[in-house]
């Protein structure tokens, strides 16, 4: 008893030792030796401390700091799968008698030798980044910490899904994957540890370093900021770049892509803690098809399951599972169920049988499976996702439910859940691969990697969906995110700063790789008693939450958060801001695939596209739905009146695109409650499909074109595949790239020759429908110079999507827009508007 006392007490004292103290002991570090091999420069130092540098390219280097010159690791890192940029990459090392030099073409390297001190140039002389004199990298006991010279005009972005402003600068930070329900707007860890970050001075850094990771954005001082590692290999990246977009596609190069979503994974989806059974899913299922509010994805919650974790329906819930989800799918419905990555002891047989396997983590005092306590389903044994034997068995027991028709998985819990900083008693968990202390960050990915490649592996070319909610790095190799238990605990109706920060929480997520996400619409915590003061809360949620790439309305326990269960007024808003997802959706998906070529995140910062606008350092409260559309969601109860910063460009109102601003200035305007305050850059083409019960279900659709005109050329490459197999790894897509341009007597659209590659097949009968803003009607219209007739838009619109031959064009006045109907060829069409 004394004995295992005494051993709790020397682990959480020595944790909480290395993870705050670094002593200033490296005043002596001198670096006096090389050597050179290919890419690689190791510098030899005082005490046998060895510092790597791989150059990966001209623009990207790892550095590798080894106090004891062993540059040992426990394992390969769990996030990078490439660092290999350019395999023929060679450098060359210039010495003086102070310093050795590496100049790479666009980086001037220079490290100083006594005392240590890296010192990034641009290839104009500009400091990139340059440690803190004297104290490059600061060593206690097995901890490392590094100190960099920070900037005065030097801001911060990134760590992915954190709390807090979007601005890091000033604050500081931990990585300890921690569930933290209700949390507040500064909350710190939270679920997901993604040690990425981004300067305006043109780098970004990976720490790829799984213990308990601490950054200070010039929190503690302010000449210099800093990141830490408690233990393990401290590594970490630096890349380089004109701008954030290039130093996020090298940080995707990396780590890897993120997973392309099925296309209905971009529609809206319903959620509940207890939407755990068959009648209540079926009567929502119904309730949204006879309203006609658009829905892709119901959820079941934990409850679904008989026993944790072994994927059969709980029998007194679900009548025929089966049936249930043949009848949804019918109706368009796909079905996402939760995992929790424990065996619950009450699960006897599966729970002997994982202990007999030595599937459990273990308990580093006893040897035996780690008692875990869980908030249901009693005491439960942790899977070791990393142990041999484990995806296979786990990969058979999820297939269950996905032979049954179930489309996918939420997994949740994984941090594990339950573990968060005050509760050491976890750190003496024994994982196959280590200890807890460098297992804990990287155990929801390892459970990922599980979920996704074993659907991959016996559910072949169907793209998978899973949603999770802890992570490391990488992630996005296997799984989309959502941000856990927003909202207020305590006052539900009082969750407006909640409801703020998830918007920085998200942008920030976006620009650690994490594209495909949302946050909880409603918010997950607080008892909802009185549906209607909640419902200005609700409605102001969603309409953030539908422009959230994955869009799931979910609320904790019973608390329903179907759109019709706040009045009348709040469902017609919540219809019509459903639709409006859906009427977007074939931009949506466009940028879906963006964001799985490059990593650009959907939900944009404008410092992501505005870079050199200052003003954007602290533009949180909006953000830019692809490149063409900013939106800026009202979050503060009663707000009627919006305040919105325009960046550079003109921009049209969307709720009133009469009315066109010019940017760079502060502008106010209407937010009544059914108004989203949204604006599209003039010269922005957005493609958009008719509002439809589920993605896919209008065969034949027309794609529609709506013109925002500017003086200057514009252009839109739409994508399009199949959206729900595999094929688009192996090129089958196609593109279709639309342009505008003005001349002194009126306007050209110009809808390129579709470009088809590999085997996609594009025969697929439909109609172009256009909607241009145009102030004044024109004299004429033509298609490839033949003019087209007028004729009145019902006429136009009967069976748009059933009749390929007709083409004709209406102008209406009141919206000022002009519609144009034509028959898509498959070949190029040039539309010319005299004025
Ligand atoms: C915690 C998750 O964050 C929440 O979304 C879910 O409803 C509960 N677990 C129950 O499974």
């Amino acid at each position: 008893m004394l004995k295992q006392f005494l051993s709790n007490i020397t682990l959480v004292i020595s944790f909480i030792f290395i993870c705050n103290s670094y002593s200033q002991d490296s005043q002596s570090l001198n670096c006096n030796s090389y050597e050179l091999n290919g890419n690689r420069v190791i510098f030899g130092c005082d005490k046998g401390a060895k510092l790597s540098l791989k150059f990966l390219d001209s623009r990207n280097i790892k550095f590798w700091y080894s106090p004891d010159g062993s540059f040992k690791r426990n394992n390969e890192s769990f996030a990078v799968i490439n660092d290999e940029f350019d395999k023929d990459y060679k450098v060359d090392v210039s010495e003086s008698a102070s310093n050795f030099e590496v100049f790479t073409g666009d980086l001037r390297v220079i490290v100083q030798k006594a005392p240590l001190q890296v010192q990034i140039f641009d290839k104009y002389q500009r400091l990139v980044l340059g440690d803190l004199d004297a104290e490059a990298y600061v060593t206690d006991g097995s901890g490392v910490e590094t100190r960099k010279v920070l900037r005065e005009d030097e801001q911060f972005f990134g760590l992915g899904e954190k709390a807090g402003p979007l601005n890091r600068r000033g604050r500081s930070y931990k990585m300890w994957n921690s569930d933290k329900p209700c949390y507040s707007e500064n909350e710190d860890p939270l679920y997901k540890s993604i040690p990425f970050f981004l300067s305006t001075h043109n780098y970004g850094i990976f720490l790829d370093n799984t213990y308990k990771t601490e950054f200070d954005f010039g929190d503690k001082n302010e000449d210099y900021f800093s990141f830490s590692a408690p233990d393990g290999p401290f590594i970490y990246y630096f890349m380089y770049g004109k701008d954030f977009k290039e130093i996020i596609g090298s940080y995707l190069r990396l780590t890897g892509k993120p997973i392309m979503p099925p296309n209905w994974a971009l529609g809206w989806s319903q959620s509940r803690g207890l939407l755990t059974n068959e009648n209540l899913t079926r009567d929502i299922a119904k309730e949204y098809r006879e309203r006609n509010i658009p829905c892709d994805i119901i959820y079941q919650d934990i409850g679904w399951v008989d026993g944790l974790q072994n994927f059969d329906w709980r029998e007194d819930r679900y009548d025929d599972p089966e049936d249930m989800l043949s009848d949804l799918a019918e109706k368009g419905f796909k079905v996402i169920v939760s995992q929790d990555p424990v065996i619950s002891q009450a699960t006897k047989a599966q729970w002997e049988e994982a202990n007999n396997e030595g599937y459990l983590v273990l308990d580093d005092r006893t040897g035996k499976a780690y008692d875990m306590p869980w908030p249901w389903g009693g005491n439960a044994g942790v899977v070791d996702f990393t142990k041999p034997g484990v995806a296979d068995w786990w990969g058979e027991l999820q297939q269950k439910p996905l032979d049954d028709g179930v489309k996918g998985f939420w997994t949740d819990m994984g941090e594990p859940a339950w573990s968060n900083e005050e509760s050491t008693d976890r750190l003496h968990m024994k994982h196959h691969l280590g200890m807890h202390d460098e297992i804990h960050n990287v155990y929801g990915l390892t459970w990922d990697k599980v979920v996704t490649e074993q659907f991959n592996q016996r559910n072949p070319n169907t793209r998978v969906f899973q949603m999770t909610r802890a992570a490391y790095a990488g992630m996005q190799r296997y799984t989309f995110g959502w941000s856990g238990d927003s909202g207020n605990g305590r006052d539900v109706a009082d969750g407006w700063d909640n409801l703020a920060n998830q918007i920085p929480v998200g942008l920030s997520a976006g620009m650690g790789l994490i594209p495909f996400w949302t946050t909880d619409i409603s918010g997950y915590c607080g008892e909802i008693t009185d549906y209607d003061e909640f419902a200005e809360l609700y409605i102001r949620w969603l309409q953030f939450g539908i422009f959230n790439p994955l869009s799931r309305a979910h609320h904790e326990g019973n608390n329903a958060v179907e759109p019709w269960l706040f009045g009348q007024e709040a469902e017609k808003i919540a219809k019509r801001s459903i639709e409006l997802k859906y009427q977007l959706h074939p931009y949506l998906y466009t940028y879906a695939r963006e964001a799985y070529d490059t990593g650009m995140p959907i939900m944009r910062a404008l410092v992501l596209e505005y870079p050199g606008d200052e003003k954007t350092y602290h533009a949180e409260g909006e953000f830019l739905f692809g490149e063409e559309i900013l939106i800026a969601p009202v979050v503060e109860e009663g707000e009627r009146i919006k305040e919105v910063y325009l960046p550079e460009g003109d921009w049209f109102d969307y709720n009133n695109p009469q009315k066109l601003y010019e940017g760079e200035q502060e502008i106010e305007v209407d937010a009544p409650l059914d108004v989203i305050p949204m604006f599209v850059k003039a010269g922005s083409i957005i493609p958009k499909m008719p509002v439809m019960d589920y993605i896919g279900q209008m065969d034949n659709a027309p794609m529609i074109l709506e013109i925002f005109p500017s003086k200057k050329t514009s252009e839109f490459t739409i994508y399009e595949d199949d959206g729900t197999t595999n094929d688009y790894e192996h090129g089958e897509f196609v593109k279709t790239r639309i342009a505008t341009s003005m001349s002194t007597s009126g306007m050209n659209i110009e809808i390129n020759e579709p470009e088809v590659s590999g085997g996609f097949d594009n025969s697929t009968k439909r109609n172009y429908w256009l909607e241009v803003h145009l102030t004044e009607k024109p004299a004429s219209v033509s298609l490839n110079s033949e003019k087209l007739k007028k004729s009145k838009i019902e006429k136009l619109q009967e069976n748009w999507n059933s009749e390929f031959d007709k083409s004709g064009y209406h102008y209406d006045k009141e919206k000022k827009m002009l519609q144009i109907l034509i028959p898509d060829t498959k070949e190029s069409l040039e539309i010319t508007l005299k004025y």
